[in-house]
């Protein structure tokens, strides 16, 4: 990947482009437009850059090249695949980057805002939809006892939940018109690797 702020910000526009025509795992839309509608939510919520970016690269652990998933995951000191789910593949791989760590955090915890929201609110599980109910179980459920604490005393848990309310939204079809490219969000990305 570049090494430059531009360099950078073009390869990953490039990166959401190219790989996220494929369908959206149980949903109707790409992963590029459900990509693409978070990041608009969090806009038009009025969140910092930082927050939307953050929107807009949540699911980038499951665009990597299988080679750049498995270099992330080696970093780790994973060296087997599947233990290490894709929102801590996205979060380490920006934090390489040079994203700061706001964003990386956000990323990285979209799933345990999940699993926090589960657990506080009952109507958010049943709103979810089956693919999420599911992918649920194998994230490991609804947060409980000391897990629970934490993610309530954190300082970003209040970002972390509504990114995870637009990351549910994020899945309708037929408003590509509407939404923002992703091009739109290339000064955004290169202005935050200047700043971070
Ligand atoms: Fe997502």
């Amino acid at each position: 990947m570049a090494t430059t702020p531009g360099g950078t910000a073009d390869a990953i526009i490039r990166l959401l482009c190219e790989r996220g025509t494929s369908d959206y795992i149980g949903e109707s839309i790409s992963q590029l437009e459900h990509c693409l509608q978070c990041a608009h939510s969090a806009a038009e919520a009025g969140s910092d850059d930082e927050t939307v970016l953050a929107a807009l690269l949540h699911d980038i652990g499951q665009f990597l090249p299988i080679e750049d998933a498995k270099d992330v995951r080696m970093s780790m000191g994973e060296y087997s695949v599947g233990r290490v789910g894709h929102e801590r593949v996205g979060e380490e791989y920006l934090k390489g980057l040079g994203f700061g760590d706001k964003v990386s955090k956000l990323v990285g915890s979209h799933v345990a805002a999940k699993r926090y929201l589960t657990a506080v609110d009952l109507s958010y599980y049943d709103a979810l939809s089956e693919a999420s109910k599911q992918s649920l179980k194998f994230q490991g459920g609804p947060f409980e006892g000391k897990d629970l604490d934490t993610f309530e005393q954190d300082p970003l848990r209040d970002e972390m939940v509504s990114l995870r309310r637009w990351d549910d939204e994020a899945k309708i079809a037929g408003i590509e018109d509407v939404t923002p490219r992703a091009e739109l969000y290339r000064g955004m990305i290169q202005r935050h690797l200047e700043r971070a």
